[in-house]
């Protein structure tokens, strides 16, 4: 079996890339490295690497030609909603176009996948109030990046059930663990915050910290990623979460307990149209045998390890 993996050197594709390796796959990745890097798969030398853009339409068409691979993942992304916001125009061309003109390239040469797989985000359930957010429960998408996951979405599925094509999304929640990039002023708070405790800086709260997320650990998206790849699924949209909401005090309170260390807290104001509360329904991935094998401390608590033996 062959998977290629686009944005497979980044933080979760990196993951995957390793899994599927562990699994026997051949295992192909594109990846322009703009935030991802090859020292993050772990069995690099053991997968076939294009540095490469996804929206080099002519490149992704030649490598499908060449490679034919039986699964595809995409995880290349301009991953931020701040980034889209500040380049809408250049996010588009990566989160929406490259995956749409790859699935119109699949259909025309009817390459015959076992599976693609579109990576989405809860971003696109914007800030209505209805909790737990379900599959099928009201989206709002108000950012470009949010608007990208889900017209990409729309035309994932469209694809499917119009070409017969066997297509999937996940909308991952806050995904956390090793080899999240904190650079970003935007990346995941989780990883700013081990950045703050390794190295003692203060760490900015905006807002009043009572704001509400769905942390699931990379190892659980691990095996959600592989459930559906196992069992096929194929025409729907699927949330990847915990299924448990954990407001940022509440996770700044245990992540200091579990370093054993205080962080100095900067105050600043709330970030406009930031998400107030995130949880996810995940009955959906609970009916594919998903259990959630990493609560949050047990999870935190194996990040923070990792991240102290790299200091
Ligand atoms: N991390 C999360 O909590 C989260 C939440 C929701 C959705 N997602 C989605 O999951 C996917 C993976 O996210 P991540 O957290 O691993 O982000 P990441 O930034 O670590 O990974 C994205 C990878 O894509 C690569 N990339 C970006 N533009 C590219 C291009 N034009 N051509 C080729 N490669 C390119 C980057 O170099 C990087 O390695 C993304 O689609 C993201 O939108 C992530």
């Amino acid at each position: 079996m062959k998977a290629l993996v686009t944005g497979g050197a980044g933080f979760i594709g990196s993951h995957l890339v390793d899994h599927l390796v562990e699994a026997g796959f051949d295992v192909v990745v594109v990846d322009d490295l703009s935030m991802g890097a090859i020292s993050n798969i772990k069995h690099w030398e053991d997968v076939t690497i294009y540095v490469a853009d996804v929206c080099n339409d002519e490149f992704m068409q030649q490598l499908l030609a060449d490679e034919r691979p039986d699964y595809i993942y995409f995880l290349a992304a301009i991953a931020s909603v701040a980034d889209s916001i500040e380049r809408p125009a250049e996010t588009h061309a990566v989160n929406h176009t490259a995956v749409f003109n790859l699935l119109e390239y699949i259909r025309q040469i009817q390459l015959p996948i076992k599976q693609f797989l579109f990576t989405s985000s809860a971003a696109v359930y914007g800030n209505l109030p209805e909790l737990p957010k379900r599959e099928d429960s009201r989206v709002a998408p108000v950012s470009p990046y949010a608007i990208d996951k889900y017209a990409t979405e729309r035309f994932v599925l469209a694809y499917g059930e119009l070409y017969d094509l066997p297509t999937v999304c996940v909308r991952f929640f806050n995904v956390y663990g090793p080899r999240q990039n904190p650079s970003s002023p935007y990346s995941g708070v989780l990883s700013i915050l081990t950045d703050c405790l390794k190295y003692q800086r203060p760490f900015t709260l905006f807002g009043d910290g009572s704001q509400t997320r769905d942390f699931v650990y990379i190892q659980d998206v691990i095996q959600a990623l592989w459930l559906i790849t196992e069992k096929r699924v194929q025409h729907e949209v699927i949330n990847i979460a915990n299924g448990s909401e954990t407001s940022l005090n509440g996770i700044i309170k245990m992540y200091q307990e579990i370093a054993g260390q205080s962080l100095e807290i900067k105050q600043a104001e709330q970030r406009g149209g930031e998400v107030a509360h995130s949880v996810a329904s995940i009955g959906k991935l609970a009916r594919l045998d998903y259990s959630t094998e990493w609560p949050l401390r047990k999870g935190l608590t194996k990040y923070w390890e990792g991240e102290r033996a790299d200091a």
